[in-house]
């Protein structure tokens, strides 16, 4: 095995921390040997903070109207292939009480940028959630807002926020976005986030086009000095309909290494095995809680409404109830050692730890 990515593995366990030049480095040193190396390091972490638990997030995709045109996403306003749908508040709801009977102690709303939910009818929405599921944390992921806005849903109830940085490279960032859309806003929306006090989790897809092992070093660095509750990072997945279709997705092996990699850097971080990982794997969420992921999020969208939020193609889970899906998970979760739990799932602070 090579020593010096052993070397680097055996010190971003030891300082949590790396230079730019040591990520670029350690990001192109992926072998075989390494990957089961850093895996063992990874799961074992893993296990002494979180044990087993695998927490649970039920991920409803309330909108899929979206006033943006990321280059990569099913779901961007040109996609006029897109079949668009809003979910009632009523419908929400009927999502979250079916969540509760099985088990979920999270919900996250996921949407495109939807002007329809503008703070007022967002604000009612989050105050009868938290008021019905005392015990439940809600997740919001509805993309870039002011912070004015972002204070109000806070104030209404909202526990955490979703907003991957999608790449910390400015230059690659506009690549992957239109002009109308700023790298810089998208960082002052995770800053602002976070100073407002919201669990925060930031995030990237593995093997998006112009992706180099610099622009990954970045990301590496990003994360580490952002220091974020969670961090979702699955694989690109083309999408047919999108100017990026032709493009290759991200790989298996490439998630699971960056996994590993966040993992050791930061050991409390809440880190989905994503439905991405899922979609390119057969057992690609299995693979990824082996890698050191603690965290699932099955779909409790209505079936009616499930393909629809189509991001990319062939995305998995698009024909199951609630109910099925999170069976599965717990299946999957159990054939490899591991067990979906009824919590909130909060993140464990180093004081705690
Ligand atoms: N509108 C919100 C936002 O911008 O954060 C949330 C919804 S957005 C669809 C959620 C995430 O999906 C994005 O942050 C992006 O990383 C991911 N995504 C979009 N298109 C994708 C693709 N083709 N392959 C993999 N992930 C994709
Ligand atoms: Fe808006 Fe993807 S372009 S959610």
């Amino acid at each position: 095995m090579n020593r010096d990515i052993i070397a680097l593995i055996d010190k971003l366990e030891d300082q949590h921390s790396l230079s730019l030049e040591e990520y670029a480095i350690l990001v192109q040193g992926r072998t075989p040997e390494a990957m089961e190396y850093i895996g063992e390091k990874a799961r074992r972490i893993r296990r002494e903070i979180y044990g087993t638990s695998v927490y649970v997030r039920g991920l409803i995709e309330f909108t899929n109207l979206c006033r943006n045109n990321c280059l990569y996403c099913g779901i961007r306003r040109s996609n006029h292939h897109c079949d668009r749908y809003r979910l009632t508040k009523d419908e929400i709801l009927e999502c979250c009480a079916a969540g509760y009977e099985l088990g979920f102690r999270t919900f996250v709303l996921q949407g495109g940028e939807d002007a329809y939910w503008n703070d007022e009818i967002l604000c009612g929405l989050i105050r009868q959630i938290k008021e019905r599921y005392q015990d439940c944390a809600l997740t919001l992921s509805i993309g870039e807002r002011s912070r004015e806005s972002y204070q109000k849903l806070y104030d209404a109830g909202a526990d955490r926020y979703l907003l991957r940085h999608e790449t910390a490279d400015k230059t690659h960032y506009e690549k992957l976005h239109p002009a109308e859309m700023s790298f810089d806003n998208r960082m002052k929306c995770l800053m602002e986030l976070k100073e407002i006090g919201y669990q925060v989790g930031c995030g990237f897809m593995v093997g998006s086009p112009w992706q180099t092992p610099e622009t990954l070093a970045e990301d590496l660095k990003f994360i580490e000095e952002f220091s974020p509750d969670m961090c979702g990072i699955g694989p690109f997945i083309p999408h047919k309909d999108t100017p990026l279709g032709n493009h290759d997705a991200g790989t298996l092996e490439e998630t699971l290494w960056l996994l590993s990699i966040i993992r050791l850097m930061l050991p409390h971080v809440l880190l989905p095995a994503t439905t991405a990982l899922g979609t390119i794997h057969p057992k690609g969420r299995e693979m990824g809680i082996l890698a050191g992921a603690n965290v699932v999020m099955p779909n409790l969208s209505p079936v009616s409404v499930r393909k629809k939020y189509e991001l990319y193609d062939n995305k998995i889970c698009t024909g199951d109830e609630a109910a099925e899906c999170r069976a599965c998970l717990a299946r999957r979760m159990q054939s490899v050692g591991y067990e979906l739990v009824t919590d909130r799932g909060d993140v464990k602070r180093k004081r705690n730890f």
